[in-house]
């Protein structure tokens, strides 16, 4: 999809970039964050995203310019918004060695909109322990007309079928598959879906927030480049009428209606604010000789933990590219991990599995479990002859996490729960030693 296909909407590049935007001509103080009078008697309000003292390089906030302050708002209540959304600590069901995969979400039969549609498959820590991730789905077949935000972490959405129009404080997004957007914690978003019905997934980070990783020997540029990242520019709506907000707080959900839209920040400036990424422009970088590195030269995006090169969560794809390793058994090799890896598919066919992985659906190997490529990817590989050759049409992506993901009782439970997974691995021969 064109970047400004569908709207107005507008984008400053970069990632983490410090950014000064107004939608009203002469709304954003300068030269001070909190003057007396702000212009036109707009409310300043800090949003921060990050402890006042997190180290500058860390340090993550912006400045709201408001028609009203968001702290004239009654009681929050208790909401069932999402039914099927779940938090950590998650404890419905005992983490499971066992491997796990997923036909595609089925759509809804009633009307349910972005935040009704979710439904979360596992995840691991707690928001209260700023660690750990939620990893929900979602099917969707009607617009959001309520505002929602997470108080438990950012939202990474990563659609897989159909268009979002994400409303947010700072700004509109639009994103399509193979585009990715990332909403930081606390910042109120509402979902519209141009093409009637939207399925995908999110992962819900309650650790440490997501930046690009470090690049080591590749050098200054590669994977995902800083400017290809978009942050939307200020944009509000000045409506007075109902407007429900709803909040996830500590696992928890609670609503509150305003008497007005909380999208009226009419001008920020700072460095927390939502951006969308747009997953072709990966500059995918692999072997050119024998081998292939570990899947970690996929990262777009990582959550550190306190555990140098230990993430909390690291967002890996596997977008199209060249295969022409030498001398190498190419899909991806068996693995025994002692991080846990969630597995999701855009569109196409992921290069170790032959069958049964299908777009929308989903995969978890847990931390120390046996997995790789399947029977049939093995056998055409080993048989392979090996000229260079593209891997087209295909996004797989992965959500990949110290802790082990425990699942919800609807991912156990649910009849889109393929009971016969450990197949795939069924059938290998005996290695051949020589007598
Ligand atoms: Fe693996």
């Amino acid at each position: 999809m064109p970047a400004e296909a569908h709207t107005g909407t507008a984008y400053v590049p970069g990632f983490g970039n410090h950014v000064a935007t107004e939608a009203v001509a002469g709304a954003l103080p300068i030269g001070r964050n909190s003057p007396q009078h702000v212009p036109f008697g707009l409310y300043a309000e800090q949003l921060s995203g990050t402890a006042f003292t997190a180290p500058r390089a860390e340090n993550r906030r912006s400045w709201l310019y408001r028609l009203r302050p968001a702290a004239q708002h009654p009681a929050f209540v208790r909401s069932a918004a999402a039914p099927r959304l779940r938090s950590g600590p998650f404890a419905e069901v005992a983490p499971s060695p066992n491997r796990m995969r997923w036909d595609p979400l089925p759509w809804p039969d009633a009307a349910t909109d972005w935040l009704c549609g979710l439904v979360t498959y596992g995840g691991n820590g707690s928001p209260d322990a700023q660690a750990g991730v939620g990893i929900h789905l979602y099917a969707a077949t009607t617009d959001m007309t309520r505002a929602f935000f997470s108080a438990d972490g950012e939202l990474l959405i990563v659609p897989q079928e159909g268009r979002l129009s994400i409303a947010t404080e700072l700004g509109r997004m639009d994103i399509a598959p193979l585009q990715v957007a990332l909403i930081p914690r606390g910042v109120r978003f509402r979902i519209a879906l141009p093409d009637g019905r939207a399925r995908g997934y999110v992962l819900e980070n309650y650790g440490a927030l997501f930046r690009l990783p470090d690049l080591g020997p590749i050098g200054a540029n590669g994977l995902a480049n800083p400017r290809d990242f978009e942050t939307p520019v200020a944009w509000f709506e000045d409506v007075d009428a109902p407007c429900t907000v709803v909040q996830k707080f500590q696992g928890a959900l609670w609503e509150t209606t305003l008497d007005h839209s909380p999208f009226d920040v009419v001008a920020w400036h700072g460095n927390l604010a939502p951006c969308r990424y747009d997953l072709t422009r990966f500059n995918t970088i692999n072997t050119v000789s024998f081998d292939h590195p570990d899947p970690s030269i996929f990262t777009v995006l990582t959550s550190p933990s306190d555990t140098p090169g230990t993430a909390n969560c690291d967002f890996v794809i596997f977008p199209p590219r060249w295969m022409v390793a030498e001398g190498t058994f190419r899909p991806p090799w068996f693995h025994r991990n002692v991080m846990s890896e969630f597995m999701g598919l855009v569109t196409g066919a992921y290069d170790a599995k032959q069958g049964g992985f299908s777009p929308g659906g989903a995969s978890l190997h847990n931390q120390m479990n046996g997995h790789g490529p399947d029977r049939a990817s093995y056998d055409k590989a080993v048989a392979a002859e090996l000229a260079p050759h593209r891997i087209e049409d295909t996004m797989a992506f992965m959500f990949e996490t110290r802790h082990v993901v425990a699942p919800t009782r609807w991912a156990t439970e649910t009849p889109t729960m393929q009971l016969d997974y450990d197949e795939v691995w069924s059938g290998f021969g005996k290695a051949e030693l020589p007598r």
